[in-house]
């Protein structure tokens, strides 16, 4: 399986577009320490020739232009990108399936949440549906031959545009995470959002031979201490790297190959390539994902 980050940051990406804590201030000004990043996906192959991606985030043209393998190769319109899967409705989630327009055929593997939300929403209505199909993202689908993958829950709540309507709670199918095999057994697990490390969190994880993981922040409360918000991560559905209950505790004992931390918000201090944080997190085993890293597995 091959797998590459198109892109490794939170909604917003790094830096966003108005914000200027130091952080994104030595972003923009383009400090090697601070490596910019699009917003998260993940491209995944079984043959290197059709790519699945995950999550249509809002800089996919970006990322597709940045990343060879993605190119149109053959005829006059053409993409390696067969299926899309969405773990999300969010607007870093979904909004690149508006770039996906042109009469392009492939698959859109989401919940059937995911899916309502969507297809309720006329702008969507720009990807041809004779071309563009809508499948359900369930217990076991295969999106690619050759890549089986498997939805699992994931502690969340609805996108925030529609917390007025659905509320903040747990929605069925609002947030999945997914675990995807190929055919030699090796596995990836994908989680850019999880709001709580539960046994059944743990469960999906157990085994997996590369994790990608919620990195959103690295303190529950870091965006209230810094004042570039009012909301914890819990409150905005993402378990915190560190503290009780964050994600490298509650983690500790899952069996994991390589993990990574991905959809790191523009607040989150190891973003800082030379920051303590940033150290300290790696000497616990967990690397922060970069845009255009491939992992072969
Ligand atoms: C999130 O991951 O919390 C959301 O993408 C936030 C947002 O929609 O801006
Ligand atoms: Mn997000």
């Amino acid at each position: 399986m091959k797998i590459i980050v198109l892109g490794a940051a939170a909604g917003g990406g790094f830096p966003q577009w108005n914000a200027a804590s130091t952080n994104n201030a030595r972003a923009f000004a383009g400090d090697p320490n601070f490596l910019r990043q699009t917003q998260a996906s993940l491209a995944v192959s079984a043959n290197g020739d059709d790519w699945l991606v995950l999550n249509a985030s809002p800089d996919i043209r970006q990322q597709i232009i940045a990343t060879p393998e993605l190119h149109p190769k053959n005829g006059l319109r053409d993409s390696p990108i067969k299926a899309v899967v969405l773990g999300n409705a969010d607007v870093d989630a979904v909004a690149g399936l508006l770039t996906m327009r042109e009469r392009q055929p492939f698959a859109v593997w989401a919940t059937t949440y995911v899916r309502r939300v969507i297809l309720a929403n006329p702008i969507f209505g720009v990807l041809d549906r004779s071309l563009v199909r809508f499948e359900t993202a369930g217990h076991a689908f295969e999106p690619l031959p050759g890549l089986k993958c498997r939805a699992f829950a994931a502690p969340g709540k609805p996108p925030l545009y529609l917390e007025q309507i659905d509320g903040i709670g747990p929605a069925e199918g609002a947030s999945i995470g997914l675990r995807i095999t190929d055919a030699s057994g090796k596995s990836l697990v994908f989680l850019p959002s999880c709001a709580e490390i539960t046994p059944d969190v743990v469960a999906a994880i157990d085994g997996a031979d590369v994790l990608f993981f919620d990195g959103t922040m690295y303190t529950d409360d870091e965006m209230i201490r810094s004042g570039e918000g009012q909301k914890t991560a819990r409150r905005m559905g993402h378990v915190a790297m560190t503290g009780t209950g964050g994600a490298i505790e509650g983690l500790r004992r899952v069996k994991a190959g390589a993990r990574y931390f991905v959809h790191i918000n523009n607040s989150n201090p190891v973003l800082n390539r030379a920051s303590p944080e940033r150290k300290a997190i790696e000497q616990g085993g967990w690397r922060i994902a970069e845009d255009g890293m491939r992992i072969d597995v």
